[in-house]
């Protein structure tokens, strides 16, 4: 037997410290989203982690078509791979959209001027464009914008926390991977590789 509260207890440490550190490969993770047709998947940077109850977040442009999906159906999925130590953890989320309240606002107050310009463009994300356009204000691609100036992004912006309902650990190993769950009532489950 493994001692899998203790795994699991690991790869938690390991997705706090990814916040900051951009050289973790927990630092980016794939969020997956019902759309009507199609399941729709997409990289983003995780931006916090919190523990009890467990939740992760990520920051987006409120007018982005990830929003839509889950205001529609805030069920989801973030699936994170380490390489260097052959673990994926996957998580089954109840999304939580915050936009223009007190916690965007104190994330948008600690969010450098060189990430918010990226809520400045006239469109919304993902609209189709005439030709290339990188939706940033073209005074600003070189340089910052002012802190003042960048507070017209912030209409923009939104921090979405994903409450963990369900992970799952995987770990890769030569002589037999261990995969385990763990539910919403800290209930520990092996579940075949
Ligand atoms: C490395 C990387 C990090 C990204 N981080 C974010 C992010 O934190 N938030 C975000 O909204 N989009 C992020 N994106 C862009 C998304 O992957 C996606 O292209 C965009 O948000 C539009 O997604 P949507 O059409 O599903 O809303 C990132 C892309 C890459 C390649």
């Amino acid at each position: 037997m493994h001692n899998i509260e203790y795994i699991y207890k690991t790869e938690l440490e390991q997705l706090k410290s990814a916040v900051k550190d951009g050289g973790s490969s927990y630092h980016t993770f794939t969020l997956s989203s019902f759309s009507e047709n199609y399941p729709e998947i997409r990289t983003v940077v995780l931006r916090g982690v919190g523990i009890e109850p467990l939740r992760i977040s990520f920051n987006a442009d409120f007018r982005s078509p990830k929003i839509k999906e889950l205001k529609s159906n805030n069920s989801c999925s973030a699936l994170f791979y380490d390489q260097d130590r052959r673990v994926q953890l996957r998580f089954k989320c109840k999304a939580i959209l915050n936009y223009n309240n007190h916690v965007t606002r104190e994330i948008w107050d600690n969010t450098p001027l060189q990430s918010r310009k990226c809520y400045m463009g006239n469109y919304a994300p993902t609209i189709l464009l005439d030709e290339w356009n990188p939706n940033i204000p073209s005074e600003y691609l070189k340089k910052d914008p002012d802190k003042n100036i960048s507070e017209q992004g912030y209409i923009n912006f939104s921090h979405i926390q994903l409450e963990i309902i369900e992970s799952e650990v995987l770990q890769l190993h030569h002589d037999g991977h261990i995969r385990f769950k763990v539910n919403n009532k800290g209930e520990y489950l092996y579940v075949a590789p």
